[in-house]
């Protein structure tokens, strides 16, 4: 008998309705929150046979690409019983519930013609049977079915209240399906920032090291031939001019290759490969703020240690965002960073005393750029496993802090 013409000869008075109301709601709440497809289905049948009184039941899924339906979750029913019940859409009972959208109720399975595989049916001894299609709007998703041994009788109540359940599974089968979508994004997303990141990381590398062993050697031999020059020139002629603007080539010379140095240290200081974390913020502090006359002071806290490259690397490139930001845009004249080694974790916070801003107004990346350092920030610290987090009043300072896992046994150094 089909659900349509049940529904007609059949409907639930009140206090049958509230009875369904509350098994309804039931099932709603112990679903509800549950992200993991695997988790919904398992804690939706567990209720669906708790409110039926039955032992046996199972939900098949629909599989768009093949256009079949195989069971997802099962209980009471053999191993062989489900892995055999493959359907096509239309074929036997749940093919033709998820092909028309309209349940099936049945006094005995074992006897009916539109039975897929009797064999299958009679050796499980299933009588008492009862499919309801999962729908989510348009979509048939997959079914429900309950089922008993004994020559029990489903009613067309338990019909209603099971197509009920099979409504609000829909909506549960579908937002699992684009939360798992959604992390499966989110997981491709950070792979890629971390590979990203990683070629970043190593084309900086490169051109410290190219820089350091060609150009910067190269810079080094440059003055010091023009300041030997300048003392040849001196000794010989005499020639004030000629000595005043050799004296201005050093003087540029020198200039430059200050400049390439500063340069190297903003790509990949070597001190962060060679002494860690500590020393090469040090160095960045004292080189970019310093000469602005920003007081700044690099406090550490608790054991300094070695950590994981990556970690290093990551969080030296918060200290550096952050302290191009206070350069750029805090008009601050007292600076602290302090790196604060815990057992576990290590937290980084930097601080200044400048104009401050309003974080809340900085949502997203915006063409010019705004946003971009901040959020890069936030995202290296995800991928390290930790969080971080900037803090301001207008008019009160700044503080960026960083918080990341130290794993023990994987330091380094
Ligand atoms: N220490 C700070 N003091 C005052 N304002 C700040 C500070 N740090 C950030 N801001 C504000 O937050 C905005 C966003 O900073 P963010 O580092 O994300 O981008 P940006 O510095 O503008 O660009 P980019 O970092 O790509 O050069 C800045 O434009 C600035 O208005
Ligand atoms: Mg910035």
């Amino acid at each position: 008998m089909e659900a349509s013409r049940l529904e007609q000869q059949d409907q639930p008075d009140e206090g049958e309705r509230y009875q369904e109301l509350l098994a309804l709601s039931r099932v709603s709440a112990a679903i509800s929150g549950l992200w993991d497809l695997d988790a919904v289905l398992k804690v939706a049948l567990d209720n669906i046979l708790k409110i039926m009184k039955g032992t046996i039941g199972g939900i098949l899924l629909a599989d768009e690409q093949t256009q079949t339906l195989s069971y997802h979750i099962h209980q009471g029913l053999s191993d062989r019983y489900v892995e055999k019940m493959r359907l096509n859409l239309g074929e036997g009972i749940a093919g033709r519930v998820a092909q028309s959208g309209k349940a099936i109720l049945l006094e005995d399975i074992s006897i009916d013609s539109r039975v897929a595989h009797p064999d299958l049916v009679s050796a499980e001894g299933l009588k008492a049977f009862i499919c309801v299609p999962i729908r989510a709007k348009d979509n048939v998703l997959g079914v429900i079915n309950v089922a008993s041994r004994k020559a029990h009788r489903f009613s067309s109540k338990d019909l209603h209240l099971l197509h009920s359940i099979g409504d609000q599974l829909g909506v549960a089968i579908q937002q699992a399906r684009l939360y798992e979508r959604l992390r499966k994004a989110r997981e491709r997303y950070r792979k890629l920032t971390r590979q990203i990141l990683v070629a970043q990381e190593d084309e900086r590398k490169r051109l410290a090291r190219e820089l350091h062993d060609e150009t910067s050697q190269t810079l080094s031999g440059l003055t010091l031939q023009l300041q030997a020059l300048v003392g040849m020139v001196e000794k010989s002629s005499g020639d004030t001019e000629l000595i005043a603007r050799l004296k201005k080539v050093q003087s540029l010379a020198v200039q430059v290759h200050t400049e390439v140095r500063r340069l190297m240290t903003d790509l990949r200081p070597s001190l962060l490969d060679t002494l860690g974390l500590v020393p090469a913020i040090r160095q960045l502090a004292d080189t970019r703020l310093r000469p602005l006359n920003i007081n700044v002071s690099v406090e550490t806290i608790g054991t300094e240690r070695r950590l994981d490259p990556e970690a290093e690397t990551g969080l030296f490139r918060v200290a550096q965002g952050s302290i191009g930001n206070i350069i750029e845009h805090s008009k601050a004249k007292n600076a602290t960073i302090a790196v604060e080694y815990q057992d576990s974790e290590l937290v980084l916070r930097i601080t200044d005393d400048g104009k401050g801003f309003d974080v809340s107004a900085i949502t997203d990346v915006e063409e010019s750029g705004r946003g971009r350092g901040l959020f890069s920030m936030r995202e290296r610290v995800m991928l390290l496993g930790g969080t971080a987090s900037v803090e301001s009043k207008i008019g009160q300072g700044t503080t960026v802090w960083a918080k990341v896992p130290i794993v023990h046994g994987e330091e380094h150094g």
